[in-house]
């Protein structure tokens, strides 16, 4: 059954270029780091409209994302050494430890249950296998205010505008390896961890 989150990314498909075109500059830096990293296999958890394949060179690719509008999209833009499938995050149909690489730009503030979604990537990576994250958090300057203004609202749009790092427990199970800012007054970060042993 199709949830209403689906539907939302369903009916966003078309205005996604829009909110591409302004992260293009942090998804350049992101892929540029994934790139640099030795020959794996990566999973993506919701792809998109897949506009940044052109941005992985190496690394065999499974994209997976919960609407089909933007699945259909990201078809568009394939290339050989990426695959792409239905599926949730916080539901993998893959067996434990089948991936070095987990790709969540954007996604990990969309999923309903950020944890789960981070207990799913654990089980799937193998041992030192690392997950690469963009996203927005809320930062301890002006900007929070503005997430909270917008806390209601997003939620509208299934985000959580207020968003915390120190909120995800199932991290710490993780090594963070690094963390560096993605640009604009520290809100957009590109975070690394490793499955740790
Ligand atoms: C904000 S978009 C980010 C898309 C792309 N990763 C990017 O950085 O531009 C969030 C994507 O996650 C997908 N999504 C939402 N919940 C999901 C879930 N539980 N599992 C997989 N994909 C999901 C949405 O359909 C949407 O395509």
């Amino acid at each position: 059954m199709i949830n209403n989150s689906e539907k939302f990314y369903d009916r966003l498909t078309f205005l996604y270029p829009i909110i591409d075109f302004f992260l293009k500059p942090q998804k350049h830096k992101f892929f540029s780091r994934i790139n640099s990293c030795p020959y794996g296999r990566l999973l993506e958890i919701g792809v998109g409209n897949g506009t940044h394949f052109n941005y992985y060179n190496t690394h065999e690719i499974i994209g997976i994302d919960t609407s089909r509008s933007m699945l259909a999209s990201a078809r568009k833009h394939l290339k050989g050494n990426i695959r792409l499938l239905h599926m949730s995050g916080e539901n993998l149909l893959f067996q434990n430890k089948t991936f070095d690489y987990v790709i969540l730009s954007h996604v990990i503030a969309v999923v309903e249950d950020p944890e789960k979604l981070l207990e799913e990537v654990y089980r799937v990576l193998k041992p030192n296998g690392k997950v690469f994250i963009l996203n927005h958090f809320t930062p301890n300057n002006w900007l929070k205010y503005l997430d909270k203004t917008f806390e209601s609202l997003s939620r509208l749009f299934y985000f959580k505008s207020v968003f915390h790092i120190s909120s995800l427990r199932k991290l710490e199970k993780f090594k963070l390896l690094e963390e560096f800012n993605a640009g604009l007054f520290s809100y957009f970060k590109i975070l690394i961890y490793e499955k740790s042993l």
